[in-house]
């Protein structure tokens, strides 16, 4: 359904995006995982027609971006990172703007706005100027605006920031009803908040796609390590080699704490090794000063794939 091929594009001198490849299946629901900066809003508004790429193609259910942008236009909605509301207009007056702006008119336009609330639960707010809703209903208004046209391919830019938690479930499952008749690509800086409702993600990290896989591989492989942060006085050496004898353990680093040590262990994923990790150090004789376990944070998993396609 989508096919980005060998996109390239720069801002001045800065290269923002870097040779990216990928196809999204008619029907899949795809996610762009990044740090802020990775590329996804360049990415996504090629793939809308909203920017050009410097070199490189997008087909939209085989019409090309550049050549066939009407055509492309006509299958996407998109929900950009801050949508352009009129703030005066109420939802349903908006919704119909839009619509007509898109060639919709009489008693269907009609019928599908209707049907458009109703789907995004914006019934007891059709008539409330856009001013007036709070910024989660806002963002459900934008997706109201994105369907309205009845697209096949919607693509979602970071639909959930910045809402407050019940909303975003809300909108998690708007997204997942429309997954069943729709190829979705939404984008996301969070790996829980795209493993939730995607079936595959395309991690991006400065302009590059870094990996793609499945949610679960991904937070098997990267997520799911486990750190450890442990303090302990006595034999460095003793504590060292007790603390490598735990199964699971991958790796260990030692940093200065004052006239204790601190150990920063790895472990496999899967595992919580808290118990016998503790164990090694009070049974070897040693006091146990502090025991945390480290989530390994977004940064973190972006750079080990990053430098893991380098080796
Ligand atoms: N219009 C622009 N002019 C110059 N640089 C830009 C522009 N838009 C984005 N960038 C830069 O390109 C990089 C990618 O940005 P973006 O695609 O917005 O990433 P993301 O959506 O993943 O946060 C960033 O370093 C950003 O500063
Ligand atoms: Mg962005």
């Amino acid at each position: 359904m989508i096919e980005a091929e060998s996109l390239n594009k720069y801002y001045g001198n800065f290269q923002a995006l870097k040779d990216v490849n990928f196809k999204v299946e008619k029907g899949e629901i795809v996610g762009f995982l990044g740090p802020n900066g990775a590329g996804k809003t360049t990415t996504m508004r090629i793939l809308t027609g909203f920017i050009p790429p410097g070199s490189g193609t997008v087909r939209v259910a085989g019409f090309d971006i550049q050549t066939q942008s009407i055509e492309v236009r006509r299958r996407i909605g998109y929900l950009p990172e801050s949508v352009p509301l009129y703030q005066e207009m109420t939802v349903t007056t908006f919704l119909r703007f839009l619509a007509t702006i898109r060639g919709m008119k009489g008693p269907r336009r009609e019928d599908r706005i209707k049907e458009v609330i109703r789907a995004c639960r914006l019934d007891e707010y059709s008539k409330t100027p856009i001013a007036k809703l709070s910024k989660g209903y806002r963002q459900l208004v934008g997706v109201a605006q994105a369907i309205i046209h009845e697209p096949e391919v919607l693509i979602l830019d970071e639909p959930t920031i910045g809402i407050d938690p019940r909303q975003v479930v809300h909108i998690r499952r708007l997204i997942q009803e429309l997954g069943r008749d729709h190829t979705i690509i939404l984008s996301s800086h969070i790996l829980p908040e795209v493993s939730l409702v995607c079936q595959r993600i395309i991690v991006m990290n400065h302009g590059r796609i870094v990996a793609v896989d499945r949610p679960e591989n991904l937070s098997a492989g990267l997520g799911g390590v486990r750190h450890y942060e442990i303090e302990a006085a006595g034999s460095k050496e003793k504590i060292l080699s007790r603390l490598k004898a735990v199964k699971g353990v991958i790796k260990i680093e030692v940093e200065d704490a004052g006239p204790t040590k601190r150990y920063l262990v790895e472990s496999q994923p899967g595992l919580d090794i808290r118990d016998e990790l503790s164990s090694a150090v009070k049974d070897g004789g040693f006091r146990l000063l502090g025991l945390k376990t480290r989530e390994m944070s977004l940064e973190d998993i972006f750079l080990k794939l990053t430098s893991k396609e380098k080796e």
